[in-house]
């Protein structure tokens, strides 16, 4: 018999009279000659019950069945007499699959911390808090992928592992096959030439520009996919591998690219607070008491947008004690990120046209000839959610640029051909994805929206 998942079980119409699920045991309370279990198999927050009487072939073995358990159940769907639950289960047959020592079953029915959770990262999905963040994280990843196919954008795949910094952060890590002991710089030429590319490679910081490249042949491209940064900041919003969401997009410009961030930033919440009710409703009664009003004030109202200049202003006007001091010309920390969002506008904001000396060098440059056409998206509790701008179409000033940020024009040969044949103006942005899930979900610290973070001194599982 096939099985019947645990959310299509509370959502049945009607009783049924055989049907199999199966699952983890969260709780079992026991009575006379009978048992009631709790039972939860990831489909959806809430547990079905399952009655387990004596009349039950193998009703002997319920005693072994303990938190953590796992049991294959079949039996009848009938109508609950409890409050709360529409649906219940008439066990006639009950399987342990597999034990779980009360002793040494990490997860038992208390409230565990987070702190705690991160160290048993391989059982933390069957918590209710990590279930609800992981199906969300799905849910919304879903959306991203509806989102940009209704508006005619290609999902298009860039590579992991490259040869260059899109950056210029120097912020990679490397990848070699070179033998760890011993590697020897050649005499003469390249430590990289004996190396597996025969050059120095690594994990890429971003797919932009790779976009770019297909965005100059497809028109509207999007990728979705891991980026690795070795900056060794240990915050709780950055991660050394993230997903990003990268769009680019030809004959666009920087307002374009605002009004896309920020109608692609609206639609996910949207899909998501429509799609995953319950699991937000989670997050809003044990994790975040605001998460609700700010993610509605976030749908409903436009974001804010200012300019670099109007920013600066603001902060200075406020008159605050920053542990980084504001001055034109510094970039924006988290601090001043979030007073903008959070206590000034108390929604999103869009910041725009930074000094290009803080910027990457592929921005296009303002008619000022001091700021880029770059823009920031940034929202409460979080700061920058989504980083962007419009890409710099003319050769001779991206040559220029190139050189200013001191690097070397002919590493670049291939995107700046892009400016040599048919350039057009384009614009495009990144958005962190785990950004994107604490801002839904109200998480504070990155390595719980995902399942197996990568941190300074943190490779585990
Ligand atoms: O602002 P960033 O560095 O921009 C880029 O990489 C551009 N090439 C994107 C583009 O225009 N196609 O990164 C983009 C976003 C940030 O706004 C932030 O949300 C997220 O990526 N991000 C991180 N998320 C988690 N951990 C980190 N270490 C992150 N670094 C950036
Ligand atoms: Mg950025």
């Amino acid at each position: 018999m096939r099985r019947t998942q645990v959310v299509d079980a509370l959502n049945a119409q009607s009783p049924a009279a055989e049907l199999k699920v199966c699952g983890w045991v969260r709780t079992r309370r026991d009575s006379k000659g009978f048992s009631f279990l709790e039972l939860n198999d990831g489909s959806c927050l809430n547990n079905i019950q399952v009655i387990v009487d004596e009349t039950v072939p193998t009703y002997p073995v319920i005693k072994d069945v303990n938190t953590g358990a796992s049991v294959e159940i079949l039996g009848e769907l009938v109508e609950s007499p409890g409050k709360g639950q529409k649906w219940e289960i008439r066990c006639t047959e009950l399987k342990l699959l597999g034990v779980a020592d009360a002793e040494t079953f990490p997860l038992q029915k208390k409230r565990h911390s987070d702190e705690f959770l991160r160290t048993i990262a391989h059982l933390r999905p069957r918590t209710n808090k990590y279930g609800a963040a992981f199906r969300i994280r799905s849910e919304a990843a879903y959306a991203i992928h509806t989102f940009y196919r209704e508006r005619g954008f290609f999902y298009v795949h860039t590579p992991i592992l490259t040869g260059s910094d899109c950056e210029g952060a120097g912020e990679m890590f490397r990848v070699t096959t070179l033998p760890v002991e011993g590697a020897q710089k050649p005499e003469s030429g390249d430590f990289f030439e004996n190396d597996f590319f025969g050059r120095e490679s690594n994990l890429t910081v971003s797919g932009q520009l790779e976009a770019e490249l297909l965005a100059m042949g497809l028109g509207k491209v999007y990728t979705f996919g891991p980026t690795f940064r070795a900056e060794n900041s240990n915050t709780p919003r950055h991660a050394a591998e993230f997903w990003m969401i990268e769009p680019e997009v030809a004959f666009a410009d920087i307002h374009d690219d605002m009004d896309l961030g920020e109608e692609m930033t609206k639609y996910v919440v949207k899909h998501v607070m429509e799609h995953c009710a319950d699991d937000l409703n989670l997050f809003a009664s044990f994790v975040d008491k605001e998460l609700m009003g700010r993610l509605e004030t976030l749908v409903k109202e436009p974001f804010a947008r200012v300019t670099y200049t109007e920013a600066i202003d603001i902060l200075l006007a406020a008159k605050k004690d920053w542990e980084y001091p504001v001055t034109w010309g510094c970039d924006l920390q988290t601090e001043h990120e979030r007073y903008l969002a959070e206590e000034h506008f108390r929604k999103p904001v869009i910041v725009r046209d930074y000094p290009k000396e803080i910027k990457a060098f592929y921005m296009r440059l303002n008619e000022d000839g001091k700021t880029v056409a770059a823009m920031d998206v940034l929202v409460p509790r979080i700061g920058e959610l989504i980083g962007g701008s419009q890409r710099e179409e003319r050769l001779d000033v991206l040559e220029s640029r190139i050189r200013e940020m001191g690097q070397n024009t002919e590493d670049y040969w291939w995107y700046l051909d892009t400016r040599r044949f048919g350039t057009v103006p384009h614009a495009g942005f990144g958005m962190g994805f785990e950004r994107l899930l604490m801002m839904l979900t109200g998480i504070t610290n990155i390595r719980d929206v995902i399942p197996f973070p990568r941190t300074p001194n943190n490779i585990e599982f």
